[in-house]
């Protein structure tokens, strides 16, 4: 087979060979299957298509500088697709029948790891959705767990580092202050699509969201969480509607081996105005700096309140913090902490 150039990808869907498969139906776990079959044939009354019990999870998978091939904290992922799944109370896959569906779905794929050289990886979705028929509003009962995968570029099409502009929504909310935004449901992502489409329409890379109650508060980014830099000191929201991202919480730990404070606390939207370094950050984004955040009474506004500015340039704790993030995943740089997976080629 030609090998495929993964240097031009971006943050897409591109065909793979396979993807996994595994049922939770009358109160038992099927085997993971692995298929070329790409469709999934469902009742027309399962929960998915009515009330949306659906969550999903991102990881990526690398090879490394000596060709291995590794995931980044899949066992996070899995702690964290079980919480989402007890927010929808449905049953959810074993950390290890996770880890294994994951495994299977990398080497399924081997040729579509792409090489160390192209900087693209690939990413595994792995999603669960409820799929019994019912009318009623309840939970469901059975439920598909499948991994999917899709060699992919940077996630904003930009070369790595490069600053973008994120917009404030002052008349679209994410979560809800006692709602679903700290698990990753599908119905989180419908609620802020409308308001990520007309961001982009108007040419930011992000949208930052803030705290419904009050809207006085950073909360995260549709597709990232919130950290920013000053005084030695590395800042992101706590909050409850605020997804508990695993590469935040990776960087906090770097961040602290740096020797900067780490601090998880309310951001006000006043502070923006002091942070010296400002960064969206997750799976799909990494580590993007932000060089600009506008704030407007409402999107669809042409009045732009104030303008916070950054440098347009990676700040420098922000570009430590990513090399040292990104040579751990990608086995250039010693992984002290013990996060990486290694999958072997399959025979
Ligand atoms: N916040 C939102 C809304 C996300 O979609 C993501 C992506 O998964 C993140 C934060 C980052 O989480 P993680 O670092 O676990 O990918
Ligand atoms: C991820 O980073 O894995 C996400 O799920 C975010 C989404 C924008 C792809």
């Amino acid at each position: 087979m030609a090998e495929i150039d993964f240097s031009k990808r971006s943050f897409n869907y591109y065909p793979t060979n396979a993807i996994v498969v595994a049922k939770f139906v009358d109160g038992k776990w099927s085997r993971p299957e692995v298929t070329g079959d790409f469709n999934f044939s469902l009742h027309c009354f399962a929960g998915i298509f009515h009330y949306a019990p659906s969550c999903f999870e991102g990881l990526k998978a690398y090879r490394g500088a000596d060709g291995r091939v590794r995931m980044f904290r899949p066992d996070e992922n899995a702690k964290r697709m079980e919480s989402s799944a007890r927010y929808l109370d449905m049953a959810y896959p074993s950390e290890e029948l996770f880890i294994e569906a994951c495994t299977l779905a990398v080497q399924a794929n081997w040729e579509h790891v792409p090489s160390f050289e192209s900087g693209a990886t690939l990413y595994l979705r792995p999603i669960l959705i409820g799929i019994n028929p019912q009318l009623g509003i309840n939970s469901s009962k059975d439920v598909l767990f499948a991994v999917m995968v899709s060699a992919v570029g940077t996630y904003s099409g930009a070369k790595i580092l490069v600053p973008g502009t994120a917009v404030m929504s002052r008349n679209y909310d994410r979560a809800a202050t006692f709602g679903s935004g700290g698990y990753k449901l599908g119905a989180n992502y419908a609620q802020s699509l409308h308001a990520y489409n007309l961001a982009h329409k108007l040419g930011y890379r992000e949208l930052l969201f803030l705290d419904t109650a009050t809207h006085t508060r950073v909360e995260e980014f549709g597709s990232s969480n919130f950290f920013g830099i000053k005084d030695g000191c590395y800042i992101t929201p706590d909050s409850p509607s605020v997804l508990p991202s695993i590469t935040n919480k990776s960087l906090r730990r770097i961040a602290e081996e740096f020797g900067l404070k780490v601090e998880r606390r309310a951001i006000p939207v006043e502070e923006l105005g002091s942070f010296e370094e400002v960064n969206s950050c997750g799976t799909a984004v990494v580590i993007t700096p932000i060089c600009r955040i506008d704030d407007k009474p409402a999107l669809e506004s042409d009045t732009v309140t104030r303008q916070f500015r950054y440098p347009e340039v990676c700040g420098k704790y922000s570009e430590k913090l990513y090399h040292r993030l990104v040579g751990i995943q990608r086995g250039i740089e010693e992984d002290t902490y013990g996060w990486c997976v290694f999958v072997n080629e399959p025979n």
